[in-house]
């Protein structure tokens, strides 16, 4: 096993319309990407952050989807973000 977690954050934009690009995936990548690298968890074993294409939801976004436990979220703060990293931790913890 390489990663406990795959977070897939969609970053995709559409020329009409709302997308996740627009509603601020690319903070939310930052963010995570980030506290991840501040907890030690961007390493094998932890937590990978990575970009991913429309998952069709892009009224509600920005939408992220947890792998392999297959959650869906909708993250809009950094608050969130941080609060999704100390769940999934608090589901292994080291
Ligand atoms: S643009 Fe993100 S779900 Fe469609």
């Amino acid at each position: 096993m390489r990663f406990r977690h795959h977070l897939f954050i969609c970053t995709n934009e559409r020329q009409s319309g709302s997308c996740c690009a627009q509603r601020g995936a690319f903070d939310l990548l930052r963010t995570l990407k980030n506290e991840l690298r501040r907890r030690g968890l961007d390493i094998e074993g932890g937590i990978m952050a990575n970009k991913s294409g429309c998952f069709g939801r892009c009224e509600q976004g920005p939408n992220l989807v947890v792998y392999p436990r297959g959650s869906w979220h909708q993250i809009c703060t950094p608050e969130q973000a941080v609060a999704l990293i100390d769940e999934l931790s608090a589901e292994h913890p080291s």
